[in-house]
């Protein structure tokens, strides 16, 4: 097969995180004999320094122009500090998100054996826990106008909006994964109080009748913010909105043990995106600490949903396990013990996946 696909590594440690994920896609195309092709293009802080705007337009033509972007992370403490300042990076990973169309982002969350207890939560509570975030990217409040200041600044305003065709798309697309899956969806909002979740359930039961073997659940927000800790087990597949999705994955991603584990694929109208779901990390760019698994994981994600290949994204699957059965992973997930860069875990999973 040929692969075409963009690199956008970001700020922090966006390169040196998207530079494994890399070794890893490499190591798997040279095993399967799949021709690759890739080119890597400027965005965030990096992008606003060169040419003052972080998702230029030329990035934005090689994004368009490819099957697959591979994304580091974009953030960097000089405009984190700077609320003044106009031109943001975290601008152009909205920019992104909203010309490409990608209108769900997808995060599976599963638990590894050798990590659970990295987990804030107790072992039995954690085990076997296995959900996939669905969460509406590209409409809401982050995305709502007007939004702005009063004349004399003393008021703010954000408008939230959600029409019927995006709802439907976002909900559509839950109920499809969950009939992947095991079959039960539930269907995140504050429908006592918000009329954008009022729509979205209406919506939803319409929908529902054509998913019937899916067991269909409708849950508030903050009981579902209690339950993610309480009792994650129960979830198979979540879909919810922008800004709850925002905060519930996050929640659900520290089930885990760390944020340098989990993966994630933004998916919609044009080329799909796959991203870890941690921040750019700016403390640690350049130091060879930064786990790189979570951008690992979002290159078999990859495989599985851009390339439809199954065999290759399982193989990087087990690469990853393998890295964690056999101790060769990074400090935040070392439990002590010895622990090795970010740059030798790539080199090892990317072996591993050669030789297998
Ligand atoms: N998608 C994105 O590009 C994205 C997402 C979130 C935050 N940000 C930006 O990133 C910058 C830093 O934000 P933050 O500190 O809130 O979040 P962050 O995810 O960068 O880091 C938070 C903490 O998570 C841990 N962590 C993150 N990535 C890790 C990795 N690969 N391996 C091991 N541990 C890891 C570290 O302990 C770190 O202190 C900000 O500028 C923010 O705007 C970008």
């Amino acid at each position: 097969m040929k692969m075409k696909i963009a690199v956008l590594p970001g700020d922090g440690i966006g390169p040196e995180i998207v530079e494994q994920g890399m070794k890893a896609l490499k190591a798997v195309c040279q095993k399967f004999g799949h021709e690759l092709t890739y080119e890597y293009a400027i965005c965030g802080a990096a992008a606003i320094d060169q040419v003052g705007d972080p998702y230029p337009e030329a990035t934005h033509r090689l994004c368009m122009d490819s099957d697959a972007v591979l994304f580091g992370a974009v953030g960097d403490p000089k405009f984190d500090n700077n609320p003044g300042l106009k031109v943001r990076p975290e601008q152009g990973l909205l920019a992104m998100r909203k010309r490409l169309g990608l209108f769900a982002n997808i995060r599976p969350v599963n638990t590894f054996a050798s990590l659970i207890d990295k987990s804030p939560l107790r072992r039995e509570l954690v085990e076997g826990t296995d959900l996939m975030c669905i969460r509406e990217l590209t409409g809401g409040l982050y995305f709502g106008r007007p939004q702005g200041r009063s004349e004399n600044g003393d008021t703010a305003y954000d408008t939230c909006v959600y029409s019927r065709m995006e709802i439907e798309r976002i909900v559509r697309l839950a109920f499809q994964y969950a009939m992947k899956r095991r079959r039960k969806l539930t269907v995140v909002d504050k429908a006592n109080v918000l009329a954008t979740s009022r729509l979205g359930r209406e919506v939803s039961k319409e929908i529902a009748k054509e998913f019937h073997e899916v067991e269909t659940e409708f849950m508030f927000v903050d009981n579902a913010a209690m339950r993610l800790i309480q009792w994650p087990g129960s979830f198979d597949v979540m879909v919810t909105e922008n800004m709850f999705g925002d905060i519930l994955t996050d929640e659900a991603s520290v089930i885990t043990g760390s944020l340098g584990m989990l993966p994630s694929a933004s998916i919609g109208e044009h080329t799909s995106v796959f991203e870890p779901i941690h921040g750019s990390w700016p403390q640690a760019a350049g130091k060879n600490i930064a786990n790189p698994l979570a951008t690992i994981l979002s290159v078999a994600l990859m495989l599985e949903y851009a390339f439809d290949l199954k065999e290759e994204g399982a193989l990087v699957r087990k690469a990853v396990a393998a890295s964690m059965e056999a101790g060769y992973v990074t400090e935040d997930i070392a439990a002590g013990g010895a622990h090795y860069g970010t740059r030798e875990v790539g080199d090892w999973i990317a072996a591993y996946i050669l030789k297998a």
